[in-house]
């Protein structure tokens, strides 16, 4: 099996996206797309499909790790897959999730972990959960040349203390605290906010307020771009999609079709064949029939 690095041609003729495209294009009312990503292989079609951003997220921990919730991944597991997507994408941005507890200790070990995202895996941004409790690790971050994506509203590392992966935002009260956190992120140099799980109409008033663009999922349409997890969008989570998921494929259904095939063949003999088989070369072949003649079955 072979890696090939040959771009399609539309990949070819396609600039490399900035965190200042994204700008433009919430300037010009054009939606970013993004979508995440943990491996070689699904990157490279996200990539060459012509998506804006690629985000390694935690949500690995579950969908690709097998874990209940994104809290026991680490940052080690993080960087292999954060390499992996880097080696195949050559125009969006590519993000990495940072972990549970590889921030919340204190700022600079914050600091200290986005930089090996950075510097060991090719990430171009980091992303964090939280609102104005983590403007001083933004401002270091932004101040240490790491972009950082921020991410507000149904935040899954903090699935225990919400009681479950709640909607967030839906009193007045909490409406109004998720614009504020938004603001707070914007002023201490978030590029980019993501904002899950919350009223539509909490996510376009934020939308609206904000000069960076928003991303959303579980947010309704009025965010200035839109991302799903891979795994949700082509059914390989062997679970029910939450509400707001859309299933373009059904990889599980095509993958168990190939897997059922595959299993056949083999039982029956089928795989492989004549045409999947290497031969000796004619010169050879029959020296080794005379020098090594098979043994006769009983
Ligand atoms: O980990 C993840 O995949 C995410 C996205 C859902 C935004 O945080």
């Amino acid at each position: 099996m072979s890696v090939s690095n040959f771009c399609s041609p539309a990949s070819a003729v396609r600039a490399k996206v900035t965190f200042q495209t994204l700008q433009e294009k919430k300037q010009a009312g054009r939606p970013i797309s993004a979508l995440t990503a943990y491996d070689y292989a699904t990157a490279r079609l996200v990539d060459e499909a012509g998506v804006d951003l690629i985000l390694v997220g935690d949500s690995l921990a579950q969908v690709v790790l097998g874990y209940e919730t994104t809290l026991p991944v680490t940052v080690e597991e993080m960087l292999h897959h954060v390499r992996a997507v880097r080696r195949a994408v050559k125009h969006a941005i590519v993000a990495a999730d940072m972990p549970y507890g590889s921030y919340h200790v204190s700022v600079q070990e914050g600091v200290t972990n986005a930089a090996r995202f950075m510097k060991e895996a090719g990430a171009e941004a980091v992303k964090i959960e939280g609102g104005a409790n983590r403007a001083e690790l933004v401002e270091r971050l932004t101040d240490a040349e790491i972009p950082v994506i921020g991410h507000l509203g149904l935040t899954p590392q903090s699935v225990h203390r919400m009681g479950g992966y709640r909607v967030q935002g839906k009193s007045l009260t909490a409406a109004e605290a998720l614009l504020k956190d938004a603001l707070a992120l914007e002023a201490a140099g978030a590029v980019l906010i993501v904002l899950e799980g919350m009223p539509r109409e909490v996510a376009q008033h934020i939308t609206q307020r904000l000069s960076v663009p928003t991303i959303g999922i579980g947010a309704g349409p009025d965010c200035d771009g839109q991302i799903l997890v891979f795994h949700d969008l082509v059914n390989l989570t062997f679970a029910r999609p939450a509400k707001f998921v859309r299933q373009y494929g059904d990889a599980a259904a095509l993958f168990r079709s190939a897997i059922d095939g595959y299993v056949r063949d083999v039982e029956q003999r089928a795989f492989p064949g004549e045409e999947e088989s290497y031969h000796l070369p004619k010169e050879v072949r029959g020296a080794f029939e005379t020098a090594t003649p098979l043994r006769r079955k009983a």
